[in-house]
């Protein structure tokens, strides 16, 4: 929850810590009573619904809606109602309309700074975890399982879905997003959003748009060109959209190209609402409203409106419309599209309300196989799997005998039961979320899982705080596994890519005693890795979720075959990024600055390709403890792309490999435009169909808004990761144009 206003917010948030919070009951109405009332009709579409119930409303009733309230305790006290969480909308009790109870965020049911005491939820691994499985059903199994929790603590509003394109390998928010691919970003967050919404719990897609980085987040002007900006960011949201229709978009803090984003009819009404003809509402950021005409360029809610500036959505909306500075009719879509999404996902149907028990032993196992297939084996020179017999483990650093770190601000999980620890980091300067700097542990120790691993072992475990007794004692170990993380919060990016606290010293240290040194990593985001030629093995657990150090252990003991792909490039130096310097780090904070775009849709692996740069570890890249030939390609063009061939598995244990077509067109740079995730035995093998998707092998049109792709020739590449191109064909593909 970043608030761009602090007036109430160190108030608040004292308020909040030392509240005891008792959970209020939601709005009361029952559903029965209501039953009657026309709008109650569940066979009646959606859009008939808000119309019947909104013709009942006063106007009072219809801007009420309009704006929401901070869900946690401010000093001018707690809204009447919120069961403690970032956001509530009062509903209209008088008609059966229930308020929104909105929480964070997509990583399971947040609890802001623990303000409704103890009530832990199911924490999934990072989203850049997630989207190293490159598997829509885990994204969904996710989506389902934190929707579900968060209906069962009355939550009908889950601020969820964050598909901010990872253009920066330093935005602090990366952990919560799906990385630099428009297509796997863009599916991997439908399927979450759909498996939310699969519960009546509206998830929001967040946050629209080009909030890349947290720098100045508030202050900043992204610029970027039209084309580009389609091609790309939008992109991801747009497939994000089209899966996942999620009930609500949320909005940006920064402006793009000029204009707030929350205050921008290019995004809002010709692309959102026009272009891609979104039937829901638009939220804004918390904090992100700057004036009342912002309901003319299309946001339809302010969020926790009292942290802005003014309520603009209350008495002075009122008075534009009075006025005649805004239309009637706007507010009358305003309210109907809240309503529409309510009644889309069953919110009216099915009443959130607090207190439904949940089986979290049930809601970990689902974080333990999204953790299990996106851990990214990045280095194994033979040492991995480690072999159950050993008798002499060590394992240095990174909290590893309590837990498995997590990240850190809005969409921070109190874990089940408390966090295994929680330390509070210091810094943060004026920046309101200062206050959320706690790094919290999941409480899932990787030393215990080692222990029952290994159980004839004697595991030893250092804090890693005297690199030279670490190197002492790795001296004489079977296995050494050194844990190293990065810490990432909402609010900051990281200065530069390297692990923090002299982990690098440490590990050098470490590898240089034994050469059979392991490292796994729990990041935020990509790290350079100076000590990578001593180690034996590099295993990116990212932030791995409830079962985290269960899945880490299950993996080095070869229990689980890793099968993770990373969904972001790993920089080798600073001086390869679009930006060296993260913009803004230089200037005071809350001065205005521009972040121009320059690379435009050349995200990632396709700016690696057009600067012919290579990368530490490159897109799509990870290992895995069997090894898979591909052969017979058979691609065919026309009005679709479609791509044949055989993958089999040619080592000794069962695996999964993650198949991808990249295609490009002639003189244009390659893009991943589809991917196939198969599970083989030893010796299987399988025909694997891929189907392009239509708007990877399209370009943005602007002299007819739409998406157009020529008649000519494109270049097939199948393959293990976007260097490891197994085999190459081309097709002819015919002119096809596709709506915007
Ligand atoms: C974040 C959003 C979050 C909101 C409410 C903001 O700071 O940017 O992602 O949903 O707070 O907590």
């Amino acid at each position: 929850m970043g608030f761009m206003n602090t007036r109430d917010l160190a108030a608040g948030i004292a308020a909040a810590v030392s509240a005891a919070a008792p959970l209020l009951a939601a709005d009361a109405q029952s559903p029965a009573a209501a039953a009657i009332e026309p709008w109650m009709n569940p066979r009646l579409s959606p859009d008939r619904r808000a119309d019947l119930l909104e013709a009942a409303m006063t106007p009072e009733e219809k801007f009420s809606l309009l704006h929401g309230e901070l869900g946690l305790p401010t000093k001018t006290g707690r809204a009447v109602g919120a069961l403690g969480s970032a956001g509530f909308v009062p509903g209209v009790s008088r008609l059966g309309a229930p308020p929104l109870q909105e929480s964070d965020a997509s990583l399971g049911v947040a609890n802001p700074l623990n303000v409704r005491k103890g009530d832990g939820a199911t924490a999934l691994p990072s989203g850049l975890a997630l989207a190293s499985t490159w598997s829509p059903q885990l994204a969904y199994a996710g989506g389902a399982m934190i929707g579900h929790e968060a209906f069962a603590k009355g939550f009908n509003v889950l601020l969820a879905g964050g598909v901010n394109l990872a253009r920066d390998p330093r935005n602090g928010r990366n952990f919560e997003y799906l990385g630099e691919d428009p297509l796997l970003a863009g599916v991997l967050d439908g399927h979450a959003i759909k498996g939310i919404q699969s519960n009546p719990v509206v998830s929001t897609v967040k946050h629209f748009a080009v909030n890349d980085q947290e720098t100045g987040r508030a202050y900043l002007d992204a610029v970027i060109d039209e084309k580009s900006l389609r091609e790309s960011d939008l992109l991801a949201f747009e497939r994000a959209i089209r899966i996942g229709k999620p009930g609500s978009v949320m909005c940006a803090y920064n402006k793009v190209n000029g204009a707030y984003a929350c205050d921008n009819a290019f995004l809002l009404n010709t692309v959102l609402k026009g272009d891609w003809g979104y039937p829901g509402w638009v939220m804004s950021d918390w904090g992100a409203v700057h004036s009342v005409k912002a309901a003319a360029n299309g946001l339809d809610q302010q969020s926790a409106g009292g942290i802005d500036e003014k309520v603009w959505f209350g008495d002075p909306l009122k008075d534009a419309v009075k006025a005649g500075d805004a239309s009637q009719a706007r507010v009358d879509d305003m309210v109907h599209r809240i309503l529409r999404s309510m009644f889309a996902v069953g919110l009216f149907d099915h009443r959130a309300s607090p207190g439904l028990t949940l089986d979290y032993e049930k809601d970990a196992a689902v974080a333990e196989r999204e953790a299990e297939e996106g851990c990214v084996l990045l280095q194994n020179k033979g040492v991995l799997p480690l072999n159950p017999s050993l008798r002499r483990v060590l394992v240095v650093g990174g909290h590893a005998d309590v837990g498995v770190l997590s990240g850190g601000g809005s969409s921070q999980v109190i874990p089940v039961g408390g966090p295994a620890l929680s330390l509070k980091v210091s810094g943060g300067g004026d920046d309101v979320m200062a206050a959320f700097r706690y790094a919290v542990w999941d409480p899932s120790s990787p030393v215990a899982a080692i222990k029952a691993a290994a159980p004839d072992a004697v595991v030893e475990y250092l804090d890693g705080s005297d690199p030279a007794l670490a190197a002492d004692r790795a001296r004489g170990a079977d296995a050494v596994v050194v844990f190293a993380t990065q810490w990432m919060i909402e609010g900051y990016d990281a200065p530069d890519l390297s692990l923090p606290d002299g982990q690098d010293a440490l590990i050098d240290a470490v590898a240089s005693a034994n050469p059979h040194t392991v490292v796994v990593l729990e990041t935020g985001n990509p790290v350079t890795m100076p000590w990578r030629g001593k180690t034996a093995a590099v295993l990116e657990a990212w932030y791995p979720g409830a079962r985290g150090g269960q899945a880490v252990a299950d993996i080095l003991f070869g229990k689980v075959n890793p099968s993770g792909r990373l969904p972001i490039s790993f920089p080798e130096r600073l001086a390869d990024l679009p930006r060296p310097v993260v913009p803004g780090a230089d200037l005071p904070s809350k001065s205005p600055f521009k972040v121009v775009y320059a690379e435009g849709s050349e995200v990632g692996y396709r700016w690696y390709d057009a600067k012919g740069l290579k990368p530490l570890f490159p897109f799509g890249y990870g290992l895995s403890y069997t090894r898979f030939a591909y052969s017979r390609l058979a691609v065919r063009g026309g009005t679709g792309l479609s791509v044949r061939f055989v993958v089999r598995n040619i080592g000794d244990r069962a695996g999964a490999e993650t198949a991808q077509v990249y295609a490009a067109p002639s003189g244009g740079g390659r893009r991943l435009v589809g991917w196939s995730k198969v599970a083989l035995k030893p010796g299987e093998a399988r025909i694997i169909t891929v189907s392009a998707d239509a708007l990877a092998l399209a370009q943005f049109d602007l002299a007819h808004g739409r998406w157009r792709r020529d008649a000519g020739p494109w270049t097939v590449s199948v393959g293990a990761s976007a260097e490891d191109l197994r085999l190459t064909g081309s097709a002819r593909m015919t002119a096809q144009t596709l709506a915007p």
